[in-house]
């Protein structure tokens, strides 16, 4: 069980004033829970998910992972970034195999952990692939392998799908749905598209901007994988979607100013299209 209590985190800026970038951030995720951080660009996402990693360091607040506040980073959660952080230098194997070379386990045992895992994500033909010899989908694979050959108890996910192309980043959601299906870990992943949460989520915070906030936790109450249930999960991101227009036009109006003129129903609204960046 993850214990989010009362994060308050700021930030020094150029100027010298503080950016209170969260406020008051309190929930608690349970064991083996999918929990899907979601917000327009800004909203203080990544930098929760940093806290719970044990990267970046509250204000106040405190992270509590099965009873006992974390210090730091540890080997009890594994994280993926947007873009793969995979050395270059190494191919997948290398790659999968490198975490687990400080866990005090034999060579072939080493081994045979990394190859498991690189056959979870179907990446065993490449194995011997640098990763600029594979494509963006096929590094995102190779880098949650890595992470879950760690066997950490929890994944904290950041966009990692953001950078892919709608066919991969699909086959990815269905590829994740089995993984965690057969694994039960528990996942922290931050997305700023609404249909990618309503998909793989056992429940959805949405958060508010300046400051980051929670408006509202959404439960996903459909059976996986996903793709069936389609009226419901539309009928969810349409409510989802409800209460983040509200916090888009408000980043809209702060950075258009007196040219920003919104009339009711004029924009194309879309649960799967990102928001943030395109503003
Ligand atoms: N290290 C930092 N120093 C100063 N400001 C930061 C730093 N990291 C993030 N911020 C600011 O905090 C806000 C939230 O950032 P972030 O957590 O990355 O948002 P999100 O992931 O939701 O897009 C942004 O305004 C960003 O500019
Ligand atoms: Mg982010």
């Amino acid at each position: 069980m993850i214990e989010i209590k009362n994060i308050y985190k700021s930030f020094k800026q150029k100027d010298g004033s503080d950016l209170t970038v969260l406020n008051n951030i309190d929930f608690t995720i349970k064991e083996g829970e999918f929990i899907s951080l979601l917000g327009p660009s800004g909203c203080g996402k990544s930098t929760l998910l940093n806290i719970v990693s044990g990267l970046e360091e509250a204000n106040s607040g405190e992270i509590i992972i099965d009873g006992s506040p974390i210090k730091g980073p540890g080997s009890d959660r594994g994280v993926v970034f947007q873009e793969a952080a995979l050395f270059p230098w190494l191919n997948v194997l290398e790659n999968v195999k490198f975490g687990l070379k400080n866990k005090g386990i034999s060579e072939s045992e080493i081994n045979e952990t990394a190859l498991k895992y690189i056959k979870k994500v179907h990446l065993s033909k490449f194995k011997e692939s640098y990763p600029h010899q594979l494509s963006g989908g096929m590094r995102q694979r190779a880098a949650i392998a890595r992470a879950l050959a760690m066997n950490p108890k929890i994944l904290l996910m950041d966009e990692p799908f953001g950078a892919l192309d709608e066919q991969t980043r699909m086959m990815l959601h269905y590829e994740l749905q089995k993984i965690w299906l057969e694994t039960r870990k528990t996942i922290l992943f931050v997305t700023h598209n609404i249909r990618e949460a309503v998909q793989l989520s056992d429940r959805i915070v949405v958060f508010g901007t300046q400051p980051g906030r929670i408006k509202e936790i959404f439960e996903v109450k459909a059976a996986r994988p996903r793709s069936k249930n389609k009226g419901y999960l539309l009928e969810l991101e349409n409510r989802i979607l409800n209460v983040l227009k509200e916090e888009i036009e408000k980043v809209m109006k702060e950075e258009m100013g007196d040219e920003y003129h919104f009339e009711e129903g004029s924009l194309p609204w879309d649960p799967d299209r990102d928001m943030g960046s395109h503003i």
